[in-house]
């Protein structure tokens, strides 16, 4: 898999707080919605896997609001590794793991890892290839155990349309950025759910015009 830095400035904002902490204020702005989902939707108990944590903002915000949970976080981008390493110690919170290393594109990484009751994935699709899509949710399916739950959120092209203009300007930036990456439409994905042995329970709109998709390893 090609990790793409160059993203890192458009599609994946994060400041620093003076610290190694970041803070990304798309993740401030969004997790309020996603921690209520998260709450109907995970498991009452057993342990959580969190895919692309970024800064760590949310994987804070979930273990405090889902302390029946045991969170990892997890991060291909050494800074965002750094950074999440720091909001857990800021916090001070015991069901948090220290983060690990984890390209989600990469063929394999499910069988270094042991299975999850729930894995977490935010904002990370529209960022990478069809074909590291397809390698990502193989992986996700292998690494959840049998009727284990996933979520999986962000902006999708809904039957291949871009439905509003903010998704179209987004889309067309990162087209423009690399023509391999974008949106993936809404029915595309649902189909590799399925081939990937992944049945969805439930696609949740959200603000923003972002799809959460609700999905449970059925085999
Ligand atoms: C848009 S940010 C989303 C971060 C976080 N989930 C959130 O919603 O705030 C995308 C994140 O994906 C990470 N990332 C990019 N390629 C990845 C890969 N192949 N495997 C795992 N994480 C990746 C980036 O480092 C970045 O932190």
């Amino acid at each position: 898999m090609v990790y793409r830095t160059h993203l890192t400035n458009t599609a994946s904002v994060a400041n620093s707080q003076g610290d190694d902490r970041l803070f990304a204020p798309s993740a401030e702005r969004n997790s309020k919605p996603i921690i209520n989902l998260i709450k109907r939707i995970a498991p009452k108990s057993g342990e959580a896997l969190e895919i692309a944590s970024g800064t760590g903002q949310h994987i804070i915000k979930m273990a405090l609001a889902l302390p029946y949970l045991s969170w990892l976080p997890s991060e291909v981008d050494e800074k965002r590794l750094k950074s999440i390493t720091a909001w857990i110690k800021n916090e001070n919170l015991q069901n948090i793991k220290s983060p690990v290393y984890l390209d989600a594109t990469e063929t394999g990484w499910a069988q270094n890892i042991p299975d999850y009751d729930f894995i977490l994935l935010v904002n990370l699709l529209h960022l990478i290839s069809w074909n590291e899509t397809k390698t990502l949710l193989s992986e996700l399916s292998k690494a959840l155990k049998r009727n284990g739950v996933a979520l999986i959120y962000g902006p999708f092209m809904r039957n291949g349309q871009l439905t509003s203009e903010g998704d179209h300007n987004f889309h067309n930036s990162l087209i423009q950025t690399d023509p391999d990456i974008g949106y993936k439409n809404d029915l595309d994905v649902q189909k590799l759910f399925f081939n990937s042995g992944l049945l969805l329970l439930e696609t949740v709109e959200m603000p923003a015009n972002n799809l959460a998709c609700i999905l449970q390893k059925n085999n």
